[in-house]
């Protein structure tokens, strides 16, 4: 896992962090070996922001990949870096299997499970009882 780590620290120079200055870089690889990377993309409007987890995320469903099985994030942080919360949210929409490592440029690491970091989430099997429309199964696209 270690090349996605280098991945991760490859796409965090490419972050555009105008007003926090802060790089973070995400990679993640599919069940069909692809790997896709992020970084966090920042708004004027600062609530807008894109983390790099979730880009990386967003880039991988849309290339049709339908299994992330593991996932890499990298920012200059005093420990391993912990996602965000919307990006756990994102991981257990997504990636609910995936093992996650972190690391910051000093070499720290840490490697857990998304179930780890965001434990009896919400996801897509809580809207079963809204009715089949509401959870995609199979065909994920609309129309
Ligand atoms: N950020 C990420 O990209 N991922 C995270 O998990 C935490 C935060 C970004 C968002 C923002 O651009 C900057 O780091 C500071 O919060």
């Amino acid at each position: 896992m270690e090349d996605l780590l280098q991945s991760a620290l490859e796409a965090r120079e490419r972050s555009h962090a105008p007003y926090s200055r802060f790089k973070v870089g995400a990679a993640v690889r599919c069940a069909s070996g692809r790997v896709f990377t992020g970084s966090n993309v920042e708004s004027s409007s600062y609530g807008l922001t894109i983390c790099a987890e979730r880009l990386a995320i967003c880039i991988a469903m849309h290339e049709g990949e339908q299994e992330i099985t593991e996932i890499a994030v990298v920012a200059d942080t005093q420990g391993a870096p912990g996602p965000c919360g919307a990006c756990r949210q994102f991981m257990y929409d997504f990636a609910p299997k995936a093992d996650v490592l972190m690391g910051n440029l000093k070499g720290d690491r840490r490697r857990v499970s998304v179930g780890e970091l965001i434990p009896w989430g919400f996801g897509p099997d809580d809207l079963a009882a809204f009715g089949p429309q509401a959870t995609p199964k199979d065909d994920t696209t609309v129309g």
